[in-house]
């Protein structure tokens, strides 16, 4: 079954009295339990999208289900941004806790779920540390436990790990999957790197600009294993990829837009 179904969905936005579309008919389908990656150029809907799943934008035409539900009735979402969005005067426990105790969940079990999410992210040791006192690697780690304490079913990522080195990055994409493999969440991901796409992606939908659509999905069997990313079949993938991007910059995919 489909946890995400998304169908003619249009995203208008007002800009200097004129409207300006910034999603038109997109369609894509993500069964649940799996992993799919989204990539196109900077402003085509991306974020825009993503606002849409996590119910911070109710405005739009379409028909939208997450699990069989509007996102609006869905409680299971849960959405990393790029800046992480930690409070930088709370603590790693509390920032990670904050989640738990706006549900009023009561105070030994919150204790308890905070210390399994951190051992389980490798944070316990840096729990009373500020978010400026952290890595960014460590800062992404944080900013997963905040989200995955809460149970969601959907986790909506938007280019979580752009701001990482590649040796981090590469860490942060082994430790999504071994999550994805623990707890059999659905996962989207926004990313503009090719490889995170192949490592991450069970399904990788392309977009392109102006207005905002998917204009093609790839179906990816090389997504979920960790010992893909030396094998040839893995490069011959990120290269197909590739090779659609550099064909898309001349047509589809150009950002030329207005
Ligand atoms: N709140 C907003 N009001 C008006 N226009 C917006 C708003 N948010 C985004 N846009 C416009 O919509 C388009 C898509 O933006 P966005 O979804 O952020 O793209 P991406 O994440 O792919 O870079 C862009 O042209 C952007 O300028
Ligand atoms: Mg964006």
């Amino acid at each position: 079954m489909d946890y995400i179904y998304i169908r003619s969905l249009q995203v208008d936005y007002l800009q200097n009295n004129q409207t300006i579309a910034a999603l038109e008919n997109v369609n894509l389908s993500l069964p649940q339990a799996s992993t799919g990656v989204i990539i196109g150029p900077s402003g085509c809907g991306k974020s825009t999208l993503l606002s849409i799943l996590a119910n911070l934008n109710p405005n739009y035409e379409g028909r939208v289900l997450l699990n069989g539900k509007t996102p609006r009735e869905s409680r299971d979402t849960a959405l990393i941004l790029q800046e992480y969005g930690l409070l930088p005067w709370k603590t790693v426990w509390d920032n990670v806790k904050l989640g738990l105790q706006i549900r009023g969940i009561p105070k030994n079990k919150i204790a308890s779920r905070t210390e399994d999410i951190l051992k389980k992210l490798g944070l316990l040791s840096l729990r009373k540390r500020f978010p400026t006192q952290l890595s960014g690697g460590q800062r992404q780690r944080v900013a997963i436990a905040r989200s995955l304490i809460l149970e969601p079913k959907l986790l909506l990522m938007d280019e979580p790990f752009s701001s990482l080195d590649a040796l981090t990055r590469e860490e942060m994409q082994d430790l999504l999957l071994e999550l994805w493999k623990e707890t059999h969440l659905t996962i989207l991901i926004i990313t503009h790197n090719i490889e995170e796409a192949v490592f991450l992606g069970q399904k990788i939908f392309i977009m392109s600009a102006c207005p905002g659509t998917i204009i093609q999905e790839f179906e990816n069997p090389l997504a979920g294993d960790h010992t893909a990313r030396g094998k040839m079949e893995f490069l011959e993938m990120c290269s197909i990829l590739r090779s659609y991007f550099r064909r898309g910059e001349k047509d589809a995919l150009s950002p030329a837009c207005l």
